[in-house]
């Protein structure tokens, strides 16, 4: 069995494109897992993963914490960013320099030169966790792209167009690849298919680990009102 194998998926190879400003970059972020996890690790304690409840009252599937100068949050009051984890009321954790390299060549490499994502969302996924379907419009600035990186347990991706009810593709997303839409691609609909069990990714158990970096722009905590 080759490492590819016990990996799982498709080789680095041509980008794949989504749209004409949305590629996959496959295992674009494998030679940068081993400074990774100990960095996931060492944000974990001090914001630890946790559901959060939706504005409708809803339990995400997914726990998620975040790094950098914004961290995104829902709870009952809304979706938005936040310069503070709501739980421990102090600043989230600086974004480790690995992971600001990472968005910043991914993004080059996608054809965004530039990037400098001021939040990072991190989300983990266990059997049966999903994403629906959303477009990412908390941000302040919609010119800057969306930097997704998936790492463990393999999971659906769901990409659709800009209208909610637009056809959506559906394509595997692999430990180590990397998800990049911006320009006129921003607003496009994606989602998480509700993840499989299967058997355990040889670093990451069965659990999945996504982030998405964003320039989120100024924190804002409430919302405006005409
Ligand atoms: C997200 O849209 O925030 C997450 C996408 C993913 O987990 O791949
Ligand atoms: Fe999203």
């Amino acid at each position: 069995m080759t490492t590819l194998d016990l990996f799982g998926g498709s080789e680095p190879g041509e980008p794949e494109r989504l749209g004409s400003q949305a590629v996959i970059l496959r295992r674009f972020a494998t030679p940068y897992v081993p400074e990774l996890l100990p960095a996931i690790s060492g944000i974990e304690a001090h914001s630890p993963f946790r559901h959060m409840v939706t504005p409708g009252g809803f339990t995400m599937s997914v726990a998620l914490t975040n790094c950098g100068h914004l961290g995104w949050i829902t709870d009952r009051r809304g979706y938005r960013y936040s310069e503070l984890d709501p739980q421990s009321g102090q600043p989230w954790p600086n974004m480790p320099a690995v992971f600001q390299r990472l968005a910043r060549d991914a993004a080059a490499e996608a054809g965004f030169v530039g990037f400098e994502p001021d939040a990072c969302l991190i989300n983990r996924y266990l059997p049966g966790a999903r994403m629906s379907l959303h477009q990412d419009r908390n941000e302040i600035d919609f010119t800057a792209p969306i930097v997704s990186v998936s790492l463990g347990a393999t999971a659906t991706f769901l990409f659709g167009g800009q209208e909610r009810s637009d056809k959506v593709v559906r394509t595997p997303l692999y430990h180590g690849d990397v998800v990049v839409w911006g320009g006129e691609d921003r607003m496009r609909f994606h989602g998480v298919a509700p993840l499989k069990d299967q058997p355990p990714h040889p670093l990451l158990g069965r659990q999945r680990i996504n982030f998405t970096f964003r320039k989120a722009g100024v924190a804002y905590t409430c919302a405006h009102s005409p």
